[in-house]
């Protein structure tokens, strides 16, 4: 089978190449030009990107055959996840890999602006030995406020705590006790915040909230020479509003690894002698990119492969453990959900959703997806996958409920169970994992059973009497089908039965219906799971 094909638009560790390498036909194009990006796109399955490559609708909709984009490092402000979540593209980046080196970056920024380190280098690499203008502050017993107690922002407070600082931080987003966590003192606003601190460093993520968060009005309330750092994106601190400030000697420094235009070759910042400025190097150390490079190939290699992914942003997060636990329950859900168009041709209107015992406890999320992905998948022409599933129900006018119960209402531990409506009438099934945590459906319209759902059943209705079962296995062995294993279920004695078969082989239409002639048998069906 021909390889996959991954184009990697932007730089990426030797590490990484070498992993995708290893399993796809790999196009290294460090710098691209858009152009022929958007030429050569609908030959590829995967997209690798850094920061720059734009991957909005112009670039999506002509990568007829992408199925990944992976951003080579954490922010995904360069790409549009709606438009990817619409059409079905999977994005996944690396949060963790980078975050110390642009922690430490962040530490490295304050301490070369406040001492004046760039700019001392400057003057006495031109030959002057002068110590006058460099005289600089000490980070003892001052005040910090980090803005924005995520992953780099929660780095940088330890980090600092070593300084003997005080440490201010608001992020509204958080609880109280990741605040304490990191040994930082909560305060309710960004207001309240600048009037407190010495030191401004921002750390969240870039979106239309954070987007100029720290403006004329903002830095008008700071303390007089305060500060500030921004190693987390262009433009949350706004640029206009700091070179004033730093002319008006507000700020007394600042510290920037990124801008609002980048790349940024010009900008009145640069102008100034005490702000040091680099070039979007904070996640830039052999120890991160290492990380990112490996980390986002084999994201690339599992999403290729039709294998779950873990950072992907266009579905719900969820710890390693955590999908270790319910990858089963994840399958078990698809299989469930693949069961409705296989015995009805009525559009699902609704689906009612109960996951029942421990199982509820946990983020079930991604097994509602599992189970619209199930339903939909084999109907539609579109594609559907874990990341658009949901959005292609919604789409479609089905109505989801979910509900969850910490006691499952059967013998087995955890449950769940599916009601899926459509205008004529409803179909109820309960399914479980077996003790090799395999699928089992456990309840189908009220009759008990249990049978894996897994490769080809027979679902038949049959009549509860003598000398119906039997025939019909021997008119099923006569046509060379070899039962695996057959589960019968009735609700009322002498009413009708039905029997759940797992054969090994398929069984051709015209077959099945030839031995559903067999005396009792009111019908049959061949399902695949
Ligand atoms: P994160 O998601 O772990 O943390 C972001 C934090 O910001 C969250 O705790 C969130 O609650 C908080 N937040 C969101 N909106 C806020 C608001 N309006 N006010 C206050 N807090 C708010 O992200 P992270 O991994 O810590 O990354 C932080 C930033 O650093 C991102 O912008 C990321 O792109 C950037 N980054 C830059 C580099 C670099 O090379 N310079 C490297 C890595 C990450
Ligand atoms: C990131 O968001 O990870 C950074 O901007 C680092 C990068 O892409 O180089």
């Amino acid at each position: 089978m021909a390889k996959k094909r991954v184009i990697v638009s932007e730089r990426i560790s030797e590490e990484g190449l070498n992993l995708l390498r290893s399993e796809l036909e790999v196009d290294f194009r460090d710098g691209i030009s858009r152009q022929e990006l958007l030429e050569v796109i609908d030959q590829y399955d995967a997209l690798i990107v850094r920061s720059v490559t734009k991957v909005n609708e112009e670039l999506i909709s002509r990568g007829k055959n992408l199925r990944f984009v992976g951003r080579a490092g954490n922010g995904v402000d360069n790409i549009d996840v709606d438009v990817c979540t619409r059409y079905g593209v999977v994005v996944a980046n690396t949060p963790d890999s980078n975050t110390i080196s642009a922690a430490e970056q962040t530490i490295s920024l304050l301490l070369s602006s406040v001492r004046n380190t760039a700019w001392a280098n400057t003057t006495l690499k031109g030959g002057t030995w002068d110590r006058k203008p460099f005289r600089g502050m000490e980070l003892f017993e001052k005040t910090v406020g980090i803005v924005g107690l995520g992953r780099i922002g929660s780095m940088v407070a330890t980090r600092l705590k070593s300084f003997n600082m005080k440490v201010l931080a608001y992020d509204p987003y958080i609880s109280d006790e990741r605040f304490e966590r990191f040994g930082t003192e909560k305060v309710n606003s960004l207001e309240e915040l600048v009037k407190n601190v010495d030191i401004i460093t921002v750390h969240t993520p870039r979106n239309e909230e954070t987007m100029h968060m720290i403006d004329e009005k903002i830095l008008d309330m700071a303390k007089d020479g305060v500060r500030v750092v921004n190693c987390a994106r262009g433009g949350i601190i706004k640029e206009e509003a700091l070179v004033q400030a730093l002319e008006s000697g507000k700020v007394a420094s600042a510290g920037l690894d990124v801008f609002e235009k980048e790349p940024a070759t010009q900008n009145p910042l640069f102008e100034f002698n005490n702000v040091v400025v680099t070039p979007h190097l904070g996640a830039d150390t052999y120890e991160a990119q290492k990380r990112v490079g490996e980390n986002i190939a084999e994201q690339a290699i599992k999403a290729l492969n039709g294998d779950i992914v873990p950072n992907v942003v266009n579905l719900p997060t969820m710890l390693s453990e955590e999908l270790d636990y319910l990858k089963p329950y994840i399958t078990l859900a698809e299989k469930m959900g693949k069961f409705y168009y296989q015995i009805e041709k009525t559009p699902v209107n609704r689906v009612e959703i109960t996951y029942s015992g421990p199982i509820s406890k946990n983020e079930t999320e991604m097994l509602t997806i599992a189970l619209l992905k199930g339903i939909l998948e084999p109907v539609m022409w579109e594609k559907v996958n874990f990341v658009n599933a949901r959005l292609m129900a919604e789409e479609r006018g089905i109505k989801i409920f979910e509900q969850k119960e910490e006691q499952s209402p059967k013998r087995y531990k955890n449950l769940i169970t599916i009601k899926l409506v459509n205008s004529n009438q409803e179909l109820e099934i309960a399914g479980t994992l077996s003790r090799a945590r395999s699928p089992l459906l456990v309840e189908i319209n009220g009759y008990e059973t249990e049978s894996a759902l897994e490769g080809y059943v027979i679902l038949a209705e049959n009549e509860d009497r003598p000398r119906v079962i039997g025939p019909f296995a021997t008119a099923l062995g006569d046509v060379g089908v070899n039962i695996a294993s057959m589960r019968v279920a009735r609700q009322t004695k002498g009413e009708t039965a039905i029997m759940l078969i797992n054969v090994d082989n398929k069984v051709e239409e015209e077959v099945l219906d030839k031995v559903s002639k067999s005396d009792g048998i009111k019908r049959a069906k061949l399902l695949k799971f």
